[in-house]
């Protein structure tokens, strides 16, 4: 079993990944206000569920799955309006929703070509037809070929409930894999703990997303790198940015997209 420090310690992951605006919520919001109607959710990878808790409040039925048990008993008790699951997004099945949202590169949690088809194929049987897909995610189309963006990881420091956490870590890219993969120690009280990870996120093109997208049974609406949640300054909407956002409609069952 792969140990991680951050989903196996939700409070901690959200002190790391501070989103006291709800951008990540915010963003999967207006794509369904712009490509709706839109009334039931379903999030993949739904983490400590604060993008589902906000849905939630902004008046849609919102189920979140998540593969960390650690990450649904933490989401459970912090946004109770919510259903939460656990489950995987591959083979996860649940009553037909009108959006499916997977954000903060979840879905490069599926490392191979099958993960990635049965976990949008899956998506794309639980939505209705012209029902939506969201998601967002590291842009591989930046990370690969540009080596120089993993030799320098500055050290991070987290505190939490009086210990403090520090993680080095170091990034290198598998090409052949398209992985990028991730070594981080983290040690705390002073040298008395430590762990280390390793965690490894598929890394994907635009139009390769297209491609698996498509033959599961969607049309791509929307495939750009900014604006997002997590963009900052460099993107620019030309697709070179570090993150990758789509949004995608279900097509009836049956239907060849053109
Ligand atoms: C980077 S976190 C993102 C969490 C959340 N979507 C957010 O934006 O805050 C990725 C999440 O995906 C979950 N995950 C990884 N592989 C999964 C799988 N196969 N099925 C469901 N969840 C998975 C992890 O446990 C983790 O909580």
């Amino acid at each position: 079993m792969n140990m991680n420090l951050l989903t196996d310690n939700p409070a901690l992951y959200e002190i790391a990944f501070p989103d006291p605006e709800h951008l990540g919520g915010r963003f999967v919001e207006s794509a369904l206000v712009r490509h709706g109607p839109c009334g039931s959710v379903l999030d993949l990878g739904c983490g400590t569920g604060r993008d589902a808790g906000y849905l939630a409040r902004q008046g849609y039925r919102v189920t979140g799955v998540d593969i960390s048990p650690e990450m649904i008993a933490y989401a459970r008790s912090q946004h109770p309006a919510v259903r939460f699951e656990l489950g995987r997004m591959e083979s996860y099945r649940g009553p037909e929703v009108d959006a499916v949202s997977c954000m903060d590169s979840a879905l490069l949690y599926c490392h191979t070509n099958e993960q990635l088809a049965a976990t949008l194929r899956n998506a794309r049987a639980q939505l209705r037809p012209g029902g939506l897909f969201v998601a967002e995610m590291r842009n591989g189309a930046f990370f690969l070929g540009n080596d120089a963006v993993t030799h320098h990881e500055p050290d991070r420091v987290l505190a939490h409930d009086g210990v403090t956490y520090t993680a080095r870590t170091r990034l290198a890219i598998d090409h052949r894999a398209q992985l990028l993969r991730r070594r981080r120690v983290w040690t705390w009280g002073s040298g008395t703990g430590e762990l280390v990870q390793e965690s490894a996120w598929r890394l994907l093109f635009p139009q390769e997303l297209t491609y698996f997208l498509t033959e599961a049974g969607f049309e791509v609406l929307g495939l750009f790198d900014a604006p997002g949640p997590n963009t900052t300054a460099e993107a620019c909407g030309g697709l070179a940015g570090r993150r990758l956002h789509v949004i995608a409609r279900a097509l009836p069952e049956g239907t060849l997209s053109c």
